[in-house]
Parts: structure tokens; sequence; C-alpha cells
């Protein structure tokens, strides 16, 4: 493989069959009570959540809805990548996915009987604004009006991500995230929503995952549009930075009951040693994969994401724009997967000179890029999912204590969390879908979770990554991340062991159910 075959062969999969290679089997044999962190089962029976503590899941609008040319929807960037051959594993595409726009109905009766509080799904913006910019498609603001009804109607909570990366191609060929006009478009869009929507949802993030987004789309062209330019990714996270800024304002301006906050991926960055080279280099990772959309809402002003100078210029920066970036969130969300190991590579030459970079999880000489000249790496100390990733759950609890200490205790949502594995009905037990690792996954993770609270973060709800088997980006059908399972031949769903396990969490608001 060339270097960029690797770059996409590696976020293709998340790393699984790289990271799956490398001789992981005989670490997987550390017994349990030898891993650190590892929570007890004393523990977790004495584990009690809050009352009023949320319980959730969470989906987003390409994955789940299909109907992907439907009621005036425009095209997406995910609707083109998914159309080019090569681009997803399988040939898959999410133009029918778990067709949830026709059969949301069934997928809410699933929630309510799981007793869920929450449930976080995004807004398609292609249906809202077909070309990104203009006047709204009524019958797309109808469908997330009937939706968001029938929510409210099982006693759900409406959770909106405006963006989880379906972007309208038509803004992509004006130019996509770099270009800063994209700000105000995505600001208008936001109006839309909370005008329109407003009186029936309270709870808003502007954008999933902004660092993936722009670095695996612009910097190396893994996700669309396909582009591997670090000047790219650097202005196109400005842009969200501004925007989300932007459309903060937009939405305080048209409803007085929203509250808006985030949905950030991070991942706790543990130094590789105790040397300061690589506390810094972890620091460096935190900045910009952690709190590089957030350090900008908070105090309008980028972190220490960069070797040397912050690079304003290449940026695109221009006077004033601390003071657009600048808003108060209401609360903070972010999701938790798995950790990184990092070390230093400021003192490495770069190899990337042939304008490629390092993916998230790329152990390069150099280290990932020019700028943060860091080395990333998931570790396999832990066992891993289907989906290649480590299990850490401890890690959740160093990050919530973490966001915790540096933001003063803010309101968290953990915004998702979860585990491919690849479990499927069991005809013996007349078509039930025992996953018992996943439960495993989740009962660790959760007591790591209510350990911070009991220290002192304030942690408001929980949202489970996924209410449904659907579309895994890049890697297709081929990984299933549901508490439910879907068969995607004829739509049927049937909950695993886990989503009932959850079901009862959630109404106990304890683990040892
Ligand atoms: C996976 C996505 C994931 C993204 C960000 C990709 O490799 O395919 O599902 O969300 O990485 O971590
Ligand atoms: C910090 C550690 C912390 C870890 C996980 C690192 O960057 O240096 O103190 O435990 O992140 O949050
Ligand atoms: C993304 C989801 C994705 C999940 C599993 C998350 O980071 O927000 O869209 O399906 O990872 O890879």
């Amino acid at each position: 493989m060339d270097r960029r075959q690797f770059i996409s062969h590696s976020f293709a999969t998340a790393g699984s069959a790289l990271l799956a290679g490398r001789g992981f089997a005989a670490e997987a044999s550390v017994p349990l009570e030898q891993v650190p962190g590892a929570v007890m089962p004393a523990e977790i029976g004495r584990a009690r959540f809050p009352d009023g503590f949320m319980w959730g899941l969470a989906t987003a609008s390409y994955q789940v809805e299909g109907a992907w040319n439907e009621d005036g929807k425009g095209e997406s960037i995910w609707d083109r990548f998914s159309h080019t051959v090569g681009k997803i594993r399988g040939g898959a595409t999410g133009d029918v996915a778990c067709d949830q726009y026709h059969l949301y109905p069934q997928d809410i009766a699933i929630l309510k009987r799981l007793h869920m509080k929450s449930y976080r799904f995004s807004i398609s913006w292609p249906r809202i604004q077909p070309a990104g910019t203009g006047a709204p498609n009524q019958k797309g603001l109808d469908h997330y009006k009937r939706f968001v009804d029938a929510l409210l109607e099982a006693e759900i909570r409406p959770f909106c991500t405006l963006y989880h990366w379906d972007l309208p191609q038509a803004l992509e060929d004006r130019g996509g995230w770099p270009n800063r006009d994209l700000g105000g478009f995505f600001a208008d869009y936001a109006g839309i929503l909370a005008k329109n929507l407003g009186d029936r949802i309270t709870v808003w993030a502007p954008f999933n995952m902004p660092w993936s987004f722009t670095y695996l789309g612009y910097g190396v062209g893994v996700f669309p549009p396909g582009k591997a330019d670090y000047q790219q990714f650097l202005k196109a996270a400005h842009t969200v930075n501004l925007a989300q800024g932007e459309a903060f304002r937009a939405i305080k301006a048209a409803s007085t009951k929203a509250t808006v906050g985030s949905a950030y991926g991070m991942a706790p960055a543990y130094p590789k040693t105790d040397s300061d080279a690589d506390r810094a280099a972890a620091a460096r990772y935190h900045a910009m994969n952690n709190v590089y959309f957030l350090e900008t809402a908070m105090h309008g002003r980028y972190p220490k994401a960069f070797v040397g100078e912050i690079p304003y210029e290449a940026m695109g920066f221009r006077p004033g724009d601390d003071q657009i970036m600048k808003v108060p969130l209401d609360w903070i969300g972010f999701h938790y997967y798995t950790r990184r190991i990092v070390s230093d590579a400021s003192d490495a030459s770069h190899p990337g000179s042939d304008g490629s970079f390092g993916t998230e999880i790329e152990d390069t000489a150099g280290g990932r890029d020019p700028y943060t000249r860091f080395r990333a790496v998931m570790p396999t100390e832990g066992p891993l999912t289907d989906g290649g990733l480590e299990v850490w759950p401890h890690g959740i609890y160093d990050l919530v204590m973490q966001i915790t200490r540096e933001y003063n205790r803010p309101i968290i949502e953990i915004t998702e969390s979860g585990c491919s594995y690849l479990d499927a009905p069991y005809e013996k037990e007349n078509g039930r879908v025992p996953d018992p690792r996943r439960i495993e996954f989740f009962r660790e993770e959760l007591a790591e979770l209510v350990r911070a609270i009991a220290d002192g973060a304030n942690v408001g709800a929980f949202h489970a990554w996924s209410l449904l088997d659907n579309f895994e980006w890049a890697d297709g059908y081929s990984q299933r991340y549901g508490l439910t399972y879907v068969d995607f031949r004829d739509q049927k769903r049937t909950v695993k062991d886990s989503g009932l396990w959850y079901g009862r969490v959630a109404a106990a608001n304890r683990l040892d159910v």
C-alpha cells in the first residue's frame, strides 16, 4: 500500500484491520482485575445515578434516514461520496439506510419501550435548504415537525444536532467549509430551524465532531469532499468556529427557550512517557482534537495546539473574529469512544512533504503534521471491539474530570459512546440478539461515569450510540453499533440484549439490573 491508500484504509476501518493484525491476542488475556482502572463488581452494585439523569440514544440523519431524494431534499456531500465508486466499503450508500424517514414511529416506540428520556438525532441541512441557502423547503420542515411532535408525545426530549456531516453539495461546490461565507449560511440555517422548531426543541448542538469532518474531509481527504491539504483544514476549522458562534446567536435570537451546547468528539490523551516533551505533546493533542472548538467558544481564543505560533494567517483569521467565536455554551456535550497515547515529534523530520498528513491513529516517525507535531496511537492493552477500537472504560472518567476542571464544572452531556460488535439474531433463542460484550462495555463505562459524578462532575445525560445498527460512514453496513439490530433486507428491528439491559438501567437509574 502506498501512503494514501494506507491512510484511507486505516480510516475506512477506524484502524481495525490495522490494529487487529498487531499480535493483540497475547495482550487480550490480561485478567480484568489487572487492568488499571477496571471497576470491580461491588462498585458497580453500589452505583446510583442522580435523580433526573437523562438516559438517551443517538443517531444521525445520513446514517439512518434514507429517503435521500424525497420531498425536495437536495444532494449532500455524503450522497455524492457514497455514489462514487470505491469510496465506501461494499459500495454501500445511505439511500435507504434504516429508512427512519418513514419508519420513525416504530423507532420512537422502541425508545419509549426502553424508558429513554432523550433522543439525539440530527437534521439534514439539504432537506431544509436543498442548495444550502435561501427559502426553506416546507416539506422538510414539516417532516421534522411531525417527527419531533411524536417524540414529545412519547415524553422524550428531542436533542437536535444541526450538522452531522451532510453538507448540501451545492455549498461544497462553492468551496465548502474553507469558504468563510459558510459561517453566515450556517447561521441562516440555524435561524430557520430555531424559528420553525424552537417551540418544540430546546436542546441544540451546532456541530457533530467538528475536528473530524474538517480534518478528515479537508486535511487528509478520507471523508468527503476528499481534500488533503492542511491549509484547507485550518481554514475549514476556522469557518466552523465562526459558524458555531453565529449559529448560537441565531438560535438564541429566534427561540428564548433554546439552550445551545456541543457534540464534540474527544479522547483522553495520555503522554507516552513522563517526559516534559511527551506531556506537552499530549496537551497539544487535547488542544487540537478535544477543545479546538470549545476554547474558542468559551474564551474566544485558540488553544495552544501548535508547536510554533498560532497560524492565524493560514486560517484566514480577521480582527474581531475572537468576538464572533466567543459564545457561552449552556452545556458541554462530547463523545467518548477510546483513548490515545501521545508522544512528541517536534524534533523529527516530517515525512509529509508529498502533501499528505497522518490520520488520527497513525504512528509515523515525524508526527501527524508539521504544525502540531505529535504522534497519537490507540493502544491495544484493553480488548478490541469488532470495530477495532480499544475498550478502555476508565478513559471516560479522566476525560469528564479533565473537562470539569478546565471549564469550571460545566453541565456535561455525553452525546455518544458505544461499540461495534457483530452479534446477530440467534435462532435457537427465538431470534434474540445476545450481545454480552456490549453490555459489559456499557456497564464498566457507566460505572466510571457515575464515579466521576460522585467526584463532583456535573453530568446530566448519557446517549448510547446507537439506537439502531446503521450506515457506518466509510465502513458502510459492515459495522454494527446499534442497541437494536436492523435486518437491512426487510428493515426488521430487534432490540438486542444490550438494549433491553440499557432500558432496565434507565428505568432503575442503577447498573445492577
Ligand atoms: C469512522 C467513523 C468515525 C470517524 C471519526 C472513521 O474512521 O469510520 O465512523 O466517526 O472515524 O473517529
Ligand atoms: C493529562 C492527564 C489526564 C489525561 C486524560 C492528559 O493530557 O496530562 O492529566 O489524566 O490527559 O484526561
Ligand atoms: C460519530 C458517529 C459514528 C460513531 C461510530 C461517532 O464519532 O459521530 O457518526 O457512527 O462515531 O464510529
